[in-house]
């Protein structure tokens, strides 16, 4: 076998995914829209029996994040990335940055990273929400940086779930944590793992990716149920399956109000016609300079 192949299958295997969107679109397979589903006249039960099968490449995907993501794995990937060492851009290289993450899988109908932030924050202003939480959705996927910093896909995006306790069946594709080292661990494989009852989701490890990593660069500039926002939006297995209530708190269970009022601009506010972004520059300027210093560590 040639070199350049075996590299593309190295590769192949490393990122299954065409593009970081193949994963949001298979979560709107898993969570339809209700409202278009109202129109359509179908019930989500009706829905899902229509949904064509996962594509091989997300399956991969889940796969591959499902048997790497370790407890270890996430402890060693929070040591390197929260020291925020790698580059330090001002948001809007950050922006510019974020959308040479461009799209292989179908030019006409994939958006770039720009229109999805935009679109988001967008919804949510209309929706007359306070500006810090339209500034969450213009941020809320920043963290995929991680993958132009030579990160797989499995370890910017996807699902997340805590890692130390036992993975729980309501997440995606739970089968495939058969092969993650972590199963057969008695420290990690039981309901509480290395946790208490109830300790607060502030002292559990949640799977790697774009989600911790920019919740942690905000945490000293945004208000605490943005950050929620940011620290827990693909937590579907809780804020979908509330799978893990066994580890929240009190005040988790406050907070996650916020994290379900944003998920569905994150899911569903993919609109056809795209924001125009140089009118709206000048407003995103000012927010983004209201809230944030001039340059961020990353
Ligand atoms: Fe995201
Ligand atoms: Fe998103």
């Amino acid at each position: 076998m040639s070199q350049i192949l075996q590299n593309f299958i190295k590769q192949a295997q490393y990122n299954p995914l065409h593009s970081l969107e193949e994963w949001e679109e298979d979560l709107l397979n898993r969570y339809p829209d209700p409202h278009s589903i109202v129109k359509e006249g179908k019930t989500t039960q009706e829905y899902r029996n229509y949904e064509t099968p996962t594509r091989e490449t997300v399956k991969e995907f889940y796969r591959l994040n499902h048997i790497n993501q370790t407890y270890n794995f996430v402890l060693e990937k929070e040591k390197n990335f929260l020291k925020f060492d790698k580059k330090e851009m001002s948001v809007w290289d950050a922006v510019e940055f974020l959308n040479q993450l461009v799209d292989d899988s179908d030019p006409d109908t994939e958006m770039d990273q720009l229109q999805h932030l935009l679109q988001t924050s967008e919804a949510i202003r209309a929706d007359g929400h306070p500006d810090w939480m339209v500034l969450t959705g213009f941020f809320h996927d920043m963290g995929k940086v991680l993958c132009l910093f030579g990160e797989p896909q499995w370890a910017t995006v996807g699902d997340t779930y805590p890692v130390g306790c036992a993975f729980s069946d309501k997440i995606v594709f739970s089968e495939f944590f058969q092969e993650n080292p972590d199963y057969n661990n008695p420290n990690y494989n039981t309901k509480y793992g290395i946790y208490e009852p109830n300790c607060g989701l502030i002292n559990v490890h949640i799977s790697w990716g774009h989600d911790e990593y920019f919740y942690q660069m905000m945490k000293n500039y945004l208000p605490e149920p943005a950050l929620y926002m940011l620290r827990y939006h693909s937590f579907y297995p809780q804020h979908r399956e509330n799978a893990y209530k066994h580890l929240m708190d009190n005040h988790d269970r406050e907070m996650f109000k916020w994290v379900k009022l944003f998920n569905p601009y994150d899911l569903y506010s993919k609109n056809p016609t795209p924001p125009d972004w140089q009118k709206l520059r000048p407003y995103y300027e000012d927010l983004v300079a209201k809230y944030l210093p001039a340059t961020l560590k990353f």
